[in-house]
């Protein structure tokens, strides 16, 4: 949970394909839906109780896709934040970019440093576009960090605890995911914030990405209420059952 008392929501959004492929569309009219979907997604949020955010956008593994929707997928994360920038800025959300740099165009890297520049100082709301991120990606950064550190004299190995290390990732200072949420009835973590899922609520909606928005999001929130959190040990009933 965030420090506002705000749940932290992660999403993978999944099913763009398929959810053009029904309708007899190229698959990229599916990625653009997927934005629509992606901004009512994020003006509900609050009336929900979210106060963080965290989509899937494209992965280390999606290069693999043809060039066109690669290049498409580009495009969309820049054109979202055209369209967004000022609304997202004036209404106090800050936005992040998670994952690697490296290999990105330059315009694509100029409106992420954009974003990220221009909304720093936002405290209401946080969004954070994984974008050319893997989570087994970010643990070999994370890990390569903390060895240039020993390297350089600045930390010794056995400095290394959970603590430190979660400090050398993406999310480093975000709270961790309460809830990490699928859609389009697939159930595999893909890659995504493999770190931070330790103790997150997992839900799993049939639901394709571009129908997606508020309603589905309260409805995943609902299911994470009704679930009881253990985080390993006990919960205050079973302390006070057994003495
Ligand atoms: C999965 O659908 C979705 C993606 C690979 C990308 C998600 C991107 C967006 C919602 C739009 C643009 C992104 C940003 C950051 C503004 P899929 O193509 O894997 O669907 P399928 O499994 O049905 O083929």
């Amino acid at each position: 949970m965030s420090r506002d008392g705000g749940l932290h929501v992660a999403i993978i959004m999944d099913g763009n394909g398929r959810w053009a492929k029904r309708r007899g569309l190229p698959r990229t009219l599916g990625h653009r839906e997927g934005v629509k979907a992606l901004r009512r997604t994020v003006e509900g949020a609050p009336d929900i109780g979210v106060s963080t955010l965290t989509v899937f956008g494209f992965s280390t593994e999606n290069w693999r896709r043809p060039m066109t929707e690669v290049s498409e997928l580009m495009n969309l994360l820049k054109a979202y934040v055209e369209s967004d920038l000022d609304r997202l800025a004036r209404e106090g959300v800050k936005v992040t970019i998670l994952g690697r740099r490296t290999g990105l165009r330059p315009d694509i890297l100029e409106i992420i440093e954009r974003a990220e520049r221009r909304t720093e100082n936002n405290t209401r709301f946080r969004l954070q576009v994984a974008f050319n991120y893997g989570g087994q990606a970010d643990l070999v950064d994370a890990a390569r960090k903390f060895a240039e550190a020993v390297a350089r004299g600045e930390a010794r190995p056995e400095d290394l605890d959970e603590q430190l290390f979660e400090s050398h990732l993406s999310t480093a200072g975000v709270p961790t995911p309460d809830v990490i949420v699928r859609t389009s009835g697939e159930r595999r973590i893909s890659n995504f914030l493999l770190w931070e899922c330790a103790y997150a609520e997992l839900v799993f909606q049939d639901v394709y990405w571009p129908d997606y928005g508020p309603d589905h999001l309260a409805a995943a929130v609902g299911e994470f209420r009704s679930r009881e959190r253990r985080y390993g040990g006990v919960t205050t009933d079973d302390v006070l059952a057994t003495g």
